[in-house]
């Protein structure tokens, strides 16, 4: 079943381009009439997790971040850690005034497992309380809370366990799911459970990047499996147990998930570059959006690892469907990978910080080919590192320059979260990579916050979409 899934994938990516026709990125009027463009009470905000700027914490990653590999090198690139990081546990009204000068009407950001829940079983209500008071006073500004109930962090009793590779982390998962929904469901209706599962999987367990550090196939995919039986799980914890509509608007739960999609372009149309590209593409991007769509979890590496198994409370799981975007990889075939091709960017592009492609027009792509699943889309996150802040407004207007030629194109997109409000820890990068609207300066005590010029350009689309950006 696997196999044939992989193989059908493979010829369609020999037989034909599943993308739309490109759209035409730079036209004078891209901007104006975006009431008009975009569906009413449209999402304009930013997005965060809670390890990259709360500080204090104490998880997974926080032990991890002082290690190093075998070959001697530190596990966080620059050797810096999250430690206080933007000190936003202590500064939430700092940032939500940050908010309402950019005119944001909604707000995604996470809650920290092992902040609230410090030990198994044990519960930190002041947490807890702090939490329920942030969602209430973004409301009470008029901006929408959308909290994320797994970003990439684990509470070391978790980790210790096994953590992604243990069942009973699904169930740990679900309970603490049942918790949070329980404390914040009278201020939030808008859920995602889990925050990109794929690149949480590669980066742990294939690319040994994030902890465990491990590169193992067989066990990347099983802990995929893992994370979608946990969204399935945890979806059904929310419906039960949110039961109170916070926003007036006939519904108590609106779920979905955060899913990272990037566009793989073949390096050539020679036959072995376009299978590779199709193959990483139904392996990274489809199949966790046809195990959601389908209510089967179908993952295979052949010869490796081949799960097939109904999953029927995945299917009618999504409210919504979320996408983090943030560019392209070409890809050719290396035989001497053991996924036999490899990702790069031709020298010729223009590039983020990272490194990364920056490619709005992948944006239009990825917005029309998911936005044909029928699901309401929003754009989970969407940003770049831009050390000088020479780059972020142009790439911020041109990619929603695209996310709204989509929506003129007829893809249901009712959201756009920019990453990030602040810069932020970048996990394995570390504190370098600068992707804040507005810049954190991590050597001040104050972690004073400076408007970087992008901001302007989040404030014109705001006007846009009628909202009074505060001075
Ligand atoms: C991710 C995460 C964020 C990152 C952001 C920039 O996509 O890896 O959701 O935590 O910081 O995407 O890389």
């Amino acid at each position: 079943m696997n196999i044939v899934r992989l193989a059908s994938a493979a010829f369609d990516a020999l037989t034909k381009d599943p993308h739309p026709p490109p759209c035409i990125l730079g036209a004078p009027d891209a901007l104006d009439n975006l009431r008009s463009s975009l569906p009413p009470g449209f999402f304009l905000g930013t997005a965060t997790a809670a390890h990259q700027i709360e500080g204090g914490l104490d998880n997974d990653w926080t032990d991890w971040e002082r290690g190093f590999h075998a070959d001697g090198s530190p596990h966080v690139k620059d050797r810096t850690v999250s430690g206080a990081a933007c000190d936003s546990w202590n500064r939430f009204s700092e940032d939500l005034q940050l908010m309402r000068r950019l005119g944001a009407n909604a707000y995604r950001f996470s809650v920290e497992w092992s902040r609230l829940e410090p030990s198994e079983g044990a519960w930190n209500d002041e947490a807890a309380e702090r939490y329920l008071s942030w969602a209430h006073a973004l409301r009470n500004a008029g901006i929408e809370p959308l909290v994320t109930l797994h970003h990439f962090t684990l509470p070391r009793w978790v980790a210790t366990q096994g953590g992604w590779m243990n069942d009973r982390t699904v169930d740990l998962l679900v309970a603490f799911t049942e918790r949070v929904a329980k404390k914040l469901g009278s201020a939030v209706d808008f859920w995602c459970t889990i925050n990109e599962p794929n690149v949480l999987m590669a980066m742990s367990y294939l690319k040994g990047v994030f902890p465990p550090g491990l590169k193992d196939q067989r066990l990347c995919v099983q802990g995929l499996a893992r994370l979608l039986r946990a969204h399935g799980r945890m979806v059904e914890a929310l419906r039960e147990h949110d039961t109170v509509d916070a926003d007036g608007d006939g519904f108590s739960t609106r779920i979905g998930l955060a899913h990272h999609v990037r566009v793989f372009q073949p390096a050539t149309r020679h036959p072995f570059d376009r299978l590779a590209a199709g193959l990483t593409d139904q392996l990274f991007n489809q199949a966790i959006v046809d195990a959601l769509v389908h209510g089967r979890i179908t993952l295979a590496i052949p010869g490796i690892v081949d799960i097939d198994e109904p999953a029927p409370n995945l299917k009618g799981s999504l409210d919504w469907l979320g996408l983090n975007y943030y560019g392209r990889d070409h890809i050719r075939v290396n035989l001497s990978d053991p996924s036999l091709s490899e990702q790069y960017v031709p020298a010729d592009r223009p590039t983020s910080d990272l490194g990364w492609d920056i490619y709005p027009e992948g944006m239009y792509r990825v917005l029309r080919r998911y936005g044909a699943l029928g699901l309401p889309i929003y754009v989970t996150e969407n940003g770049i590192a831009d050390h000088r802040g020479d780059k972020r407004s142009e790439f911020l207007r041109s990619h929603f320059e695209a996310l709204v030629r989509a929506a003129r194109d007829g893809v249901d997109v009712r959201g756009y979260f920019h990453w990030s409000l602040l810069d932020n820890f970048e996990w394995a990068e570390g504190h370098e990579p600068r992707f804040g609207l507005y810049r954190v300066d991590y050597g001040d005590a104050e972690k004073r916050r400076e408007e970087t010029p992008a901001v302007a350009v989040f404030q014109t689309i705001a006007r846009g979409l009628g909202r009074t950006p505060e001075r």
